[in-house]
């Protein structure tokens, strides 16, 4: 009896103490440190042109360099503010194409759409897609932007029509002993129904599969089907089909073209199964200097450099849309406090390589933001930028301690974001500096994560188990 009168002070704090976290009271908030120096955005500065990434085998994997889209387009430097503006202008309209794009499949809602549709593909992200690699197609080095929302891998191909710029020379089928086209009368040409949302044609001479991919931002691909020797990293694929473009448009920043790692027959993910089991992942690098990411194919995490394990959630089946990966994020924390919200749980989340900002439902988004204002208190706030509606004036800070942010999946998938996902600098000298999630504009719409919310993580897509892995990985390629 004697001890318990004793500890009863001991006990009574630690009980206050034990009831206060659950009320976050700030000294039991995690945060952690945000160097405003080391994170904010300098461009591609020191990088004269987009040199070809390299690529290796290990176990029975690839693995291939992957750089940030700035890295390609050096001279800009000093239209930087402009640029993070039209980033997420561009990143805007394509979530809006993404969400009609998605209700008109769904049939959630049919009123308020009109007859000029968008196509079924993602491509819209394609001025906001912002990781490249370099294949060897047909013994060419090609540097194509990476994108896990649509299907068909493309190339721009000579004789062209219209063809933008590109750092790499172009292709040429006709000099490339092992190009061949695909015929009209196949399944193969068949299957462009599924993968882009438009049938292919026969083209005049009733022999080649012409295609078309149109993009909500008037971008667009046209051309016909080949197949070609695709070497990844020194896995070869024979008679990979891929688009050759005759007639391309849009800003495709310098690059070849395009990989598409979505989950139809023509994807690239599913005409590698036979080697890589139908399972990928990417490390996708923070934006500070000239760092590396890897895209990897093949699931033998033995080549992954993660540091925390790899936990899975399953992939939502959404048979209306079959070409996207989905899941269902059950809650968020911000500094270690589970934020109540009804969007929770309810529809599939979009995960995807090409929007750059995370959408959240207007209900979690509000959570989120409040949460965050609460414990990210006492800086001065600034005016919103463009879809980012909290920010700061950071100007007179070094480094601030941010509160954590933590996405939970179904199966208890935790995801830590990393620090350099959690800040937009709106102005370079952080007189503006916005938390880098964004409001949808109705709770029926779908969330999306962002690559912004995704560096410095390890992100396995697994077909063959139709689950998706995260865990913590400071990206490189070596
Ligand atoms: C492709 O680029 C890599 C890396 O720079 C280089 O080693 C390789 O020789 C190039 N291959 C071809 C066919 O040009
Ligand atoms: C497709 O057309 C080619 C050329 O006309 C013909 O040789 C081939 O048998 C046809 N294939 C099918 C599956 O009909
Ligand atoms: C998400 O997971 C929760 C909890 O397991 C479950 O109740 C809910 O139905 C799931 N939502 C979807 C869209 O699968
Ligand atoms: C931001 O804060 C700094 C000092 O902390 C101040 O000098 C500056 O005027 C502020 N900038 C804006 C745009 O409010």
């Amino acid at each position: 009896m004697a001890g318990v009168t004793t500890f009863l002070p001991l006990i009574l704090s630690l009980l206050f103490l034990l009831l206060n976290v659950g009320n976050g009271v700030h000294c039991f908030e995690e945060k952690k440190v945000f160097n405003l120096k080391k994170f904010q955005w300098r461009g591609p500065s020191n990088v004269p042109s987009c040199q070809p990434q390299k690529s290796r085998k290990e176990n029975g994997a690839t693995i291939l360099e992957m750089k940030h889209w700035d890295y390609c387009s050096a001279g800009l430097a000093k239209d930087l503010e402009q640029k993070l503006q039209k980033r997420l202008v561009a990143d805007d309209s394509r979530v809006r194409s993404l969400q009609s794009q998605i209700r008109r499949a769904a049939f959630i809602r049919t009123e308020g759409l009109s007859a000029a549709q968008l196509p079924l593909t993602s491509g819209i992200k394609l001025q906001t897609l912002n990781y490249i690699v370099t294949v060897e197609l047909g013994s060419k080095n090609m540097t194509v932007i990476v994108d896990t929302g649509s299907d068909l891998t493309w190339i721009q191909c000579d004789p062209c029509k219209s063809c933008y710029s590109q750092q790499d020379p172009i292709f040429k089928p006709a000099i490339s002993p092992s190009y061949r086209s695909v015929l009209c009368n196949t399944s193969t040409c068949q299957s462009l129904k599924l993968a882009t949302g438009n049938s292919g044609v026969c083209g005049f001479d009733q022999m080649t599969c012409n295609y078309v991919v149109s993009y909500g931002d008037g971008s667009y691909t046209r051309g016909e089907l080949g197949r070609e020797r695709l070497d990844l990293g020194g896995v070869v694929v024979e008679d990979f089909v891929f688009g050759c473009g005759r007639n391309n448009k849009g800003l495709f920043g310098g690059a070849s073209g395009l990989m598409g790692l979505g989950r139809t027959e023509l994807s690239l993910v599913s005409q590698t199964r036979s080697k890589f089991g139908g399972v990928f992942s990417y490390c996708l690098p923070s934006t500070e200097g000239d760092v590396s990411g890897s895209l990897t194919l093949g699931g033998d995490s033995s080549v992954y450099k993660n540091s925390t394990p790899i936990s899975y959630t399953k992939m939502i089946p959404n048979p209306q849309f079959s070409n996207f990966y989905f899941l269902n994020l059950t809650g968020i924390s911000i500094g270690g406090v589970a934020l109540e919200a009804s969007g929770f749980a309810r529809a599939g989340m979009l995960i995807d390589s090409g929007t750059v900002i995370t959408r959240l439902v207007p209900s979690v988004y509000k959570a989120v933001r409040t949460e965050f204002l609460k414990q990210f208190s006492g800086f001065p706030s600034a005016p919103g930028f463009s879809i980012l509606n909290t920010c700061f004036n950071l100007s007179g800070f070094g480094e601030v301690n941010i509160p954590t942010m933590k996405m939970h999946f179904e199966g208890d998938v935790q995801v830590n974001v990393d620090v350099s996902g959690m800040f937009y600098f709106a102005k370079l000298d952080a007189s503006q500096v916005c938390l880098a999630v964004a409001s949808l504009t109705y709770e029926d719409e779908i969330g999306i994560i962002g690559n912004y919310q995704q560096k410095n993580l390890r992100v396995v897509y697994d077909n063959e188990q139709t689950r998706l892995g995260f865990a913590e990985e400071i990206c490189s390629f070596t």
